[in-house]
């Protein structure tokens, strides 16, 4: 950063365009030609691009860090830009499409608003929930999976590391969106069977990830809505990155779904980032105060302290919860039902 504070935050300012030039990146496959180094012409031929026009381009995704001139007409990808290939494990390109739909950014536009009520604004801005929305259209809907699936992995890190779920042998997890992260535990668990309880669409999309990953027979997809009802039989209970999308009397409501569904035996396993939760680096809190921004514009929700948690969960007719060490920025809080701590 500048030691000149209008510099400093000038830089800011341009944020918004750092991320649309992110989308323009994308959208035209530029990361994806550029894992060798490769002439701007055939960079352009590559990408159906204006040659003068993506040099453009390419020059300010050098001053970014994301490609590096190799020689004076030629680029490749820096180990950032590497990480926005449509192929790379942290689907981080998926992210970016997303967060970068107009009605996304529309909501954002109104963070004013927001602040001022309180509320949410997606609904007044859009003119529909984020939800429906993304019901019905289904690129929105598929981008929206897709970025949230590329979290699975470090969820089930996360779940591993906190709890023992070895003696599992049913799990149930709640609004799964598309099973990435229910394939992770079932692939570390062998003898475990798991439940994804979602929307219809994300159910039936669901059901098609875990046949492809030949877990056809070890799971089970219920279209659900979790104001309504849920599975039972299980026992473990899994609900993952689901609450904070809601505020508080919407979040207790779903938690008393997954309490009326959940055995007396069984256990709920409350994943998400907890906002006090120790040991976080500056970076990590800075992702989760903005995601908490985030939510409040989408959705008038909110990333919530552990005691926020609670509260909602013994409101539901939960213990209040422990937290399990992850190793990972998630957290995992452990809750049982009250009644069975009370005896
Ligand atoms: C932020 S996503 C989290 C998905 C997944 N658990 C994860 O961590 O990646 C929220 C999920 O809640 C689901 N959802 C929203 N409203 C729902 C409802 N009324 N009933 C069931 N699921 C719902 C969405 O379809 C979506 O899959």
């Amino acid at each position: 950063m500048s030691e000149d504070p209008v510099r400093s935050v000038l830089w800011m300012v341009r944020g918004s365009w750092i991320t649309m030039a992110l989308r323009a990146a994308c959208v035209l496959g530029i990361f994806d030609v550029l894992d060798g180094p490769l002439v701007e012409d055939e960079v352009a031929a590559r990408t159906d691009t204006d040659p003068p026009t993506l040099s453009r381009l390419l020059r300010s995704l050098s001053d970014l860090g994301l490609v590096e001139r190799v020689a004076p007409d030629a680029y490749r990808n820096t180990a950032l830009g590497a990480t926005l290939r449509e192929d790379h494990p942290s689907r981080l390109r998926d992210l970016v499409l997303m967060q970068a739909t107009l009605p996304n950014l529309a909501a954002w536009h109104a963070l004013d608003e927001a602040v001022r009520s309180g509320s949410g604004v997606y609904e007044s801005v859009n003119g529909l929930p984020s939800w429906e929305h993304l019901a019905r259209d289904p690129e929105a809907q598929r981008m929206f999976n897709a970025a949230m699936a590329r979290r699975g992995s470090g969820q089930v890190a996360a779940l591993l590391t906190a709890t023992d779920l070895s003696g599992a042998s049913t799990i149930v997890d709640v609004g799964g969106g598309r099973g990435a992260m229910l394939t992770g535990l079932l692939e570390a668990l062998p003898s475990l069977h798991g439940v994804l309880a979602d929307q219809p669409a994300m159910a039936a999309e669901a059901e098609a990830v875990f046949a492809a990953a030949g877990l056809g027979d070890r799971t089970t997809c219920v279209p659900s809505d979790f104001f309504r009802s849920l599975p039972g039989g299980g026992d473990v209970y899994t609900i993952a990155n689901v609450l904070h999308d809601w505020d508080d009397a919407d979040a207790v409501r779903i938690l008393r779904t997954v309490r009326a569904a959940v055995p007396d035996h069984a256990r709920l396993l409350v994943v998400e980032h907890v906002l006090d939760a120790p040991g976080r680096s500056f970076e990590e809190l800075r992702e989760v105060h903005l995601v908490d921004l985030h939510m409040l514009v989408m959705f008038g929700a909110r990333e919530r302290t552990q005691a926020e948690y609670d509260e909602l969960l013994v409101d539901a007719g939960f213990t209040a919860s422990t937290r399990g060490a992850t190793g990972t920025d998630w957290n995992v809080l452990e809750a049982r039902p009250a009644a069975e701590t009370a005896e």
